[in-house]
């Protein structure tokens, strides 16, 4: 379990699939135009029972190494609400030692710099005992509130990948985003960066 404030980021659960496929159902036109494209109806793909089939993917893919996922949770006064979504995938290891961030969280919830600290959570858990060397985020340019989520952070702009990927029915360009341990660990990490960064906003 990764913490910081109320932001909680812990593996999931069997019994989040309630909790998971409602947060996902309510939230259809604000997350469908950044996610891949997945065929079928949307309330179905993210039913209570499509939930059975992410959860195993998602402990499939922690046990081999090629993912770290995590639910994004609020939690105070001992109760502990899903959020969110944040995964390092696509985890190549050798020399290599990267890996992808995607990252999720309800409407509701948004502005409040969640996924910014579960970002900062994730990647410090991936460089430490992770054991990463590089995360890239890739973004679509229009996605302005995810592309400032990254910029706060001080990831680097380095690339721009045409008709990168399959989302929301379309080829759609997107713009690379990256970091390697170096550049944050005479920072203390990417978290105490954000702390700090977040001190100095009025
Ligand atoms: C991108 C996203 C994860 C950001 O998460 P967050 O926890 O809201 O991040 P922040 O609180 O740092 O807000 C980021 C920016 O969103 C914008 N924002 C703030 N409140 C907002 C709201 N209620 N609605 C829309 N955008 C808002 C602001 O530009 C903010 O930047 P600022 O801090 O410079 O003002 C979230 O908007 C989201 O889930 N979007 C839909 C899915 C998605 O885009 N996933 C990422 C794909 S790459």
């Amino acid at each position: 379990m990764l913490t910081d404030g109320p932001v909680l980021l812990r593996p999931y659960r069997r019994s989040d699939a309630v909790a998971w496929s409602q947060v996902r159902r309510a939230n259809r036109e604000w997350l469908a135009p950044w996610e891949s494209s997945v065929p079928g109806d949307w309330d179905e793909v993210n039913s209570p029972a499509t939930f059975r089939w992410v959860y195993r993917d998602q402990r499939r893919s922690a046990r081999t190494g090629e993912g770290m996922p995590f639910a994004v949770c609020l939690h105070s006064d001992g109760v502990e609400q899903l959020v969110g979504h944040i995964n390092v995938g696509n985890i190549v290891r050798r020399a290599f030692c990267s890996g992808y961030v995607g990252y999720w969280v309800d409407r509701q919830v948004a502005g409040r710099g969640v996924i910014p600290t579960a970002l900062a959570l994730a990647v410090d858990h991936a460089f430490g005992p992770g054991g990463l060397h590089r995360i890239e985020v890739n973004i679509r340019p229009e996605n302005q509130p995810s592309r400032r989520v990254v910029e706060k952070l001080g990831f680097r702009e380095e690339a721009y990948h045409a008709r990168y990927m399959h989302i929301d029915g379309a080829w759609r360009d997107h713009i690379g985003y990256a970091l390697t341990s170096e550049e944050i660990a005479a920072e203390g990490g990417l978290l105490a960066r954000w702390h700090r960064l977040r001190a100095r906003t009025p």
